[in-house]
C-alpha cells in the first residue's frame, strides 16, 4: 500500500468514528516526530502492539480486501501464562459494504464481534477440520448469549447492536451491507503474528510505499521510530 493511501484511509476512518461518538486514546494523534522523543514510558504501547493497523491483507485492493483496525488495549503472553493482568484486547474495525475481510479462524483467541453502529455486518461461518480445512457440518455460534445454527458457509447479519462470538476454530469472513459499519472487538490477548490462521494465503500487513510522510505510525512503523536509547 502507499503510505498516501494510508494516511487518507486513516483522516477518513478518523472523521466516521467521531460521527459515530467512538473517541480514540491521546497515544492515536502522535506524529512520527514525537514518537521519536518517547521512552520507556510508552513501552506497553509498542509491546502490545495497540494503535493503528491498516491492511490490504497483501492484495493491493483495500476497497475489496481490506481492513481497518485500532487497537485500544492489549495484554500479553506472560497475561494468559499466569491469568493475572491483561488477560483481554479491544479493537476498533471499520468495516465498508462488501469489503472483505477474508475467511480465518484463531487457534487461541476467542473473540466477540459486535456491531456498534452504522450499517449491517455479514458474517460467513464453517467450521475447520483438524487439519484446518473446511467441514460440511452445521455451524453453531452465540449471538448475545443466543445459540444461532447456520449451514455450513450460510451467513448471519450482526445489525447494530448484535454480536457474535467466534470461538477457535471457527472460520469466519466478514463484510459490510447497506453502509460503513463501526465493530468492536472484545477477545481474549490477541497477537496477530502468530495467531491468525487464513483459509488462503493472504498477508496480515501490508507492505508500504512510501511516497509521503506518515500522518501517524502504523503499528508495524514503531519499530523505525521508537528509540528507548534516547
Ligand atoms: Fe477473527
Amino acid at each position: 500500500m502507499k503510505r498516501s493511501e494510508i494516511n487518507a484511509i486513516i483522516r477518513d476512518a478518523d472523521n466516521f468514528l467521531k460521527q459515530q461518538r467512538f473517541y480514540l486514546p491521546p497515544f492515536s494523534y502522535w506524529t512520527p516526530d514525537e514518537w521519536t522523543t518517547k521512552g520507556e514510558e510508552v513501552r506497553e504501547i509498542v509491546d502490545r502492539r495497540l494503535g493503528w493497523d491498516i491492511t490490504d491483507f497483501g492484495q493491493g485492493d483495500y476497497e475489496k480486501i481490506g481492513l481497518f483496525v485500532f487497537t485500544v488495549r492489549n495484554g500479553g503472553p506472560e497475561n494468559l501464562k499466569t491469568g493475572a493482568g491483561k488477560t483481554y484486547c479491544e479493537k476498533v474495525l471499520v468495516v465498508d459494504v462488501d469489503q472483505i475481510t477474508p475467511l480465518h479462524f484463531h487457534w487461541l483467541k476467542t473473540e466477540d464481534i459486535i456491531n456498534r453502529g452504522g450499517g449491517n455486518l455479514i458474517v460467513q461461518l464453517y467450521n475447520a477440520s483438524p487439519d484446518e480445512g473446511l467441514l460440511d457440518t452445521d455451524v453453531t455460534v452465540r449471538m448475545d448469549g443466543v445459540a444461532v445454527t447456520v449451514k455450513a458457509g450460510g451467513t448471519v447479519t450482526l445489525t447494530p447492536g448484535e454480536s457474535i462470538t467466534l470461538e477457535p476454530y471457527c472460520y469466519h469472513k466478514f463484510w459490510g451491507a447497506e453502509s460503513r459499519v463501526l465493530v468492536g472487538e472484545v477477545s481474549k490477548v490477541n497477537d496477530d503474528n502468530t495467531d491468525n490462521r487464513f483459509y488462503e494465503p493472504v498477508g496480515r500487513f501490508p507492505a508500504i510505499e512510501e511516497d509521503e510522510a506518515p500522518l501517524h505510525l502504523l503499528v508495524n512503523d514503531y519499530e523505525r521510530y521508537y528509540n528507548t536509547a534516547k
